[in-house]
C-alpha cells in the first residue's frame, strides 16, 4: 500500500463529475489497490472521508471514517454512490477539506440521508446516515459531482484560517486534540 498525493483545490479533477466503477471494473486489482491506497492517504492525511477524484482519479469511489467527539463512523468504502435525503433541515456546522488546507468554513448540511450504493465487493450498500455521518457523506458526495464545500456555503464570512479557528471559533464544549474536520 502507499500513500497518495491528493491534489488541491484548482486542479480540474475536482471539478469533474466521477466516473461510475462497473463491478468488472470494481474487482481489478487496479481499482482494489486504489482503494487500500485510499484509505491509508485518508489515515495518514488524518482526514475522515477522501473521495476518489482527491487523487487523481475521477471515479465514484468515496471512503470514510471517524472516531472522535463528532461521533463515531465506520470504516464504510462507498462506490457509486445514490443519495435520498430524508430530512430536509439543514444543519449549520465546521468543515475542512484536504484538497482546501488550513481554511475552516460553516457548512449547511441536510441532517438525515439514504446512501445506496456498492461496498468494496459490489455488496449492495445501503445506509441511513443521521449528523455528522450525514455530513460527511454529503461532502464526499460532493466531491464525486465536482463540488467543494465552498459551494455550499451560505456565504464566505465565516471561512477562516486553521490557526484563527483554533483560536478564536473551535467550539470549546467539544474540544477535538485532533482537529479532525477534513474530507
Ligand atoms: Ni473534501
Amino acid at each position: 500500500m502507499s500513500i497518495l498525493k491528493v491534489c488541491r483545490l484548482g486542479h480540474p479533477v475536482l471539478r469533474m463529475e466521477s466516473q461510475r466503477v462497473t463491478k468488472e471494473a470494481l474487482s481489478s486489482p487496479a481499482i482494489q489497490t486504489l482503494i487500500d491506497n485510499m484509505l491509508e492517504t485518508m489515515v495518514d492525511y488524518s482526514g475522515v472521508g477522501l473521495a476518489a477524484p482527491q487523487v487523481h482519479h475521477s471515479l465514484a469511489i468515496a471512503v470514510i471514517e471517524s472516531h472522535g467527539p463528532r461521533g463515531d463512523i465506520p470504516l464504510t468504502v462507498l462506490v457509486n454512490p445514490d443519495i435520498r435525503v430524508l430530512d430536509e433541515e439543514l444543519l449549520e456546522d465546521w468543515e475542512g477539506c484536504l484538497s482546501i488546507p488550513e481554511l475552516r468554513g460553516r457548512v449547511p448540511r441536510w441532517r438525515k440521508l439514504r446512501v445506496d450504493g456498492l461496498d468494496r465487493h459490489a455488496n449492495r450498500l445501503e445506509w441511513t446516515a443521521e449528523g455528522f455521518a450525514a455530513r460527511v457523506v454529503q461532502h464526499e458526495f460532493d466531491h464525486l459531482m465536482g463540488k467543494v464545500y465552498l459551494d455550499r456555503m451560505r456565504d464566505l464570512k465565516t471561512l477562516t484560517h486553521l490557526s484563527e479557528f483554533q483560536r478564536y471559533w473551535l467550539p470549546e464544549e467539544a474540544p477535538s486534540p485532533s482537529g479532525k474536520r477534513n474530507g
